[in-house]
């Protein structure tokens, strides 16, 4: 493993740079107070092929490695936390798992769509009582000929508002409990599938987070995404990527705060000099800057896992862990750097503050982070 970016990766940095400041950062704010879904800025991202970053040229990707996909997320965080997610979700949570489990067919059908970001994606997985504890998810699917026939409901779930295509997981037996719990791939404009009710959140509001609901939905048993039982697994198993996402989102969520905090401690002037010049200003941003880089080396080193280690779970858990927390106490010391202006929506670094807080909560809250690493420790 490097830990020198390559020319390809440096390159990539400065492009999607460019086009975050350009295209993503001037509505940042806008979208945050309003809540409207940035569907244009997920189009444009997808003509720069950044909605498959890692999915292989010939299913629509850009064909790049899993560091470069932690650049693009931490770089549109960096000035959008809400866009950035709006991403990772379409690139880890619905394409990672069909470029492994999905058919050929379904390859070519939903994945080349998804990944050249002609079609949006969302992961219907959590329920009203089935969040942290997955695998007591209550939808079901029962076959009926060619088909399966889906009901039931879902919460949280980002991207739900706007998706042409969601990966549903229900239950083909309940006694059978996590072995019972098979993937499909959705249409949302099928006759049966609804969205519900928007949730008004505290941070990322332009994230489409909306409930699903499914009544008699009829899904053809082409688009179930491997065997019948397997679908914990693959939920699993594509959380692992999700949470390299969220830690490079929260790393980039940092970075942002800190660059706003550092602008303003060098123009802001209090007992005659710039607050720069006073030592406890200065040990803050040390201290950020250096949280910062651990949080991102982490992210790297669980990207680098993905791609060459057959489970990664540990490296994910733990990147993921320590950057949402590492994400708290940055935002929360842009904040004080700002003072009383920093309380205002003058000033971006209360949006920051207000975004990080989802990363330790969404794709596994810090506490199941700490069940998978230490399951991973002992062996368990
Ligand atoms: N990869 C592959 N297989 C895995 C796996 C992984 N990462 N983790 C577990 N498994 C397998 C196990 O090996 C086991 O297999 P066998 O049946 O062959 O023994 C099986 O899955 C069951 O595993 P566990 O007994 O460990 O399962 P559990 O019910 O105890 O759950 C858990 C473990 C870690 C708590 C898990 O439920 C979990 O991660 N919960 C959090 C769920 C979560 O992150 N939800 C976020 C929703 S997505 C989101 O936030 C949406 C959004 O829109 C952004």
């Amino acid at each position: 493993m490097h830990v020198q970016l390559s020319e390809e990766q440096l390159l990539l940095r400065e492009t999607v740079r460019r086009f975050a400041a350009e295209v993503v950062a001037p509505r940042a704010r806008e979208i945050d107070e309003s809540g409207e879904f940035p569907r244009d800025f997920f189009d444009r991202a997808g003509e720069l092929g950044l909605a498959g970053v890692a999915v292989p040229d010939e299913y629509g990707g850009a064909g790049m490695d899993g560091v470069s996909y932690c650049i693009v997320v931490e770089e549109i965080a960096r000035v959008c936390a809400s866009s950035a997610v709006v991403l990772s979700v379409n690139n880890s949570l619905v394409c990672d798992p069909l470029l492994a489990f999905g058919s050929e067919e379904q390859k070519q059908r939903f994945l080349e769509p998804l990944a050249a970001g002609r079609k949006l994606g969302c992961f219907a997985l959590t329920e009203p009582d089935a969040g942290s504890d997955a695998a007591a998810l209550r939808t079901t699917a029962r076959r009926d000929g060619d088909d399966y026939v889906l009901d039931g409901s879902k919460v949280f779930i980002t991207n739900g508002s706007h998706a042409d295509l969601a990966l549903v997981f229900a239950s083909v037996d309940l006694e059978a409990r996590h072995k019972g719990i098979t993937a499909f791939i959705v249409e949302t404009d099928r006759p049966g599938f609804r969205r519900g009710a928007h949730e008004y959140k505290l941070g990322v509001n332009a994230s489409g987070t909306t409930e699903l609901v499914f009544e008699d939905l009829r899904v053809p048993a082409a688009q179930r995404v491997g065997e019948e039982g397997m679908g914990f697994k693959i939920a699993m198993a594509t959380l692992d990527g999700g949470r390299v996402g969220i830690s490079a989102q929260a790393v980039g969520i940092a970075q942002g705060a800190f660059e706003e905090a550092l602008a303003y401690s060098r123009d802001r002037r209090q007992f005659g000099r710039s607050i720069a010049d006073f030592q406890a200003i200065q040990f803050y941003l040390a201290d950020m800057s250096t949280e910062i880089d651990a949080g991102r080396l982490l992210t790297w080193k669980a990207a680098w896992a993905k791609e060459h280690k057959k489970r990664y779970s540990l490296e994910a858990a733990q990147a993921k862990l320590f950057t949402s927390e590492m994400a708290q106490r940055v935002t929360s010391k842009a904040l004080q750097i700002h003072g009383g202006y920093g309380y205002t929506k003058d000033y971006n670094v209360e949006r920051y503050f207000r975004d990080a807080r989802i990363t330790e909560i969404y794709e596994g809250t810090s506490e199941i982070q700490k069940v998978v690493i230490a399951s991973a420790i002992l062996g368990s």
